[in-house]
């Protein structure tokens, strides 16, 4: 603003001196004025592709250090190197673009000075010849070119820097603005009362962003207290399952109930505290396991996660670590073992202490006296609420009190596991066959 009144106030000066000289003035700096929106675009478009080059980059570089060890195990490290090479070229060119407008906008505007200051003293010594003008106005007329200049180029450095700003502006607004998947309906939303939730699913298809639907039309009822098994192929939907029971995701059409109320209407704080996820993959924060048992309720003390633990049966296990609950857990838990991890993902799920608890059973394999240790703690984490276990072990399936059984995103079974397993050429009865042959003869 300074700087147009600075150029507003040189002109008008410069027209009282002398009208002609102004217009040459003006003429000299057309050029710039006239491609200013043009230059204006350009920066915006080159810019703003610098800051998506930025973020390509960042993750060319930080997916393969999360990745390194399976980058060195295929041994595609060239590869890995050929992709962040690409990222950087493909930044450096757009850097380079972008500089090479803001170069270009800057030197029409030293440019459009140097001819302003030539045609001034050109036409001035022009107009002076044929006695229209003194050498002291054409002096001072000079000194009004530079106080015009310097606005202009001021003018020029703010555009390309709020360019480059508004580019980064944008992105930030871009992901601001994204809309949120799921709506918290806040203190407005119902809450659960507590004890075991009784849960049903009405007419429920679901499908990810552009996919095909991976559940279609699921209606399913299942009684406060009960102790539900999921059963299916991989992929069959039985983790979209698990979402959407747990309103990590909306269904597309249809509607899921908890103790007859829409999920999508329930406060979130009542809905974590009372259902609770454990999902396939458990994540673990890089901190101790004291502080990532905690994330189930995180006013609990020491004592309540050790009581959890007894509760349990892991009290032992807990005692035999080095650190005990001081052991620190490494990033995304790698310190611990899979069936380690398993285990302080049901520990976080029982001191969460929820009323309907969602399992999504791990796929990896532990050793029989873990698997023994995991059972008996399900047990114990199962009993006095609602829990729906996606199984991957046939133990799950035998010991639920149902079973459902899902197949391409349908419910094509259900029923108690000794009838399932009656009903010869059924999916149940295949998974089943899968199952026993798989075990052994250790069974
Ligand atoms: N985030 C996602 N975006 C798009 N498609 C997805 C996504 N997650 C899963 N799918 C697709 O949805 C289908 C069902 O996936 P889901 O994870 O529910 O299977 P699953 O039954 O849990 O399998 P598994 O036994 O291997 O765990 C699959 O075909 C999968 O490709
Ligand atoms: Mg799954």
């Amino acid at each position: 603003m300074v700087s147009i009144g600075q150029m507003l106030v040189a002109t008008i000066i410069m027209l009282i001196y002398s009208w002609q000289l102004a217009i040459v003035v003006w003429v000299c700096f057309a050029p710039l004025f006239l491609s200013l929106r043009f230059f204006q675009r350009k920066l915006s478009d080159a810019y703003g592709m610098v800051r998506r080059q930025v973020g390509i980059l960042l993750s060319a570089v930080s997916e393969p250090v999360v990745g390194a060890a399976v980058v060195r195990s295929y041994a595609v490290e060239a590869r890995t190197q050929r992709r962040i090479d690409d990222a950087i070229e493909a930044h450096k060119a757009a850097s380079t673009r972008a500089q090479g407008f803001t170069a270009f906008s800057f030197s029409l505007g030293g440019i459009s000075a140097g001819l302003a200051n030539a045609g001034v003293l050109i036409v001035g010594i022009w107009l002076g010849f044929a006695g229209d003008i003194t050498a002291g106005k054409v002096l001072a007329f000079a000194f009004l070119v530079s106080l015009f200049v310097g606005p202009v180029q001021m003018g020029t450095q703010i555009l390309t820097d709020a360019q480059n700003a508004i580019a980064g502006w944008r992105r930030v607004i871009g992901i601001l603005e994204t809309p949120a998947d799921l709506v918290d309906p806040g203190p407005e939303g119902a809450t659960l009362p507590r004890g075991p939730i009784d849960v049903r699913f009405e007419d429920v298809t679901f499908a990810y962003p552009d996919g095909p639907p991976v559940l279609r039309d699921v209606s399913l009822d299942i009684a406060a207290g009960t102790r539900m098994a999921i059963v299916g192929e991989t992929g069959s939907g039985k983790s979209t399952f698990a979402k959407l029971l747990t309103r990590l995701m909306d269904p597309s059409e249809g509607r899921v109930l908890l103790d007859g109320v829409d999920v999508s209407t329930i406060a979130h704080a009542s809905l974590r505290r009372g259902v609770v996820l454990v999902p396939q993959e458990g994540f673990l924060f890089d901190d101790t396991l004291l502080a990532n048992v905690r994330y189930g309720r995180l006013d609990a003390t020491e004592d309540d996660v050790r009581a959890s633990a007894d509760e349990l049966g892991l009290g032992d296990w807990l005692a035999g670590l080095p650190a005990g609950l001081a052991t620190r857990v490494g990033q995304r838990g790698e310190s611990l073992s899979a069936g380690e991890r398993q285990l302080v993902a049901l520990l976080r799920a029982h001191l969460a202490d929820p009323d309907l608890l969602v399992l999504d059973e791990a796929t990896s394999a532990v050793d029989p006296a873990l698997e023994m240790r995991i059972g008996r703690a399900l047990e114990r984490l199962m009993s006095g609420r609602t829990s729906v276990t996606i199984a991957h072990r046939m133990s799950t399936a035998e010991n639920a009190d149902e079973v459902v059984v899902v197949d391409k995103g349908r419910i094509v079974q259900r029923g108690p596991h000794r009838e399932l397993v009656r009903q010869a050429d059924s999916v149940y009865a295949g998974l089943h066959a899968s199952w026993v042959a798989q075990q052994g003869p250790s069974r």
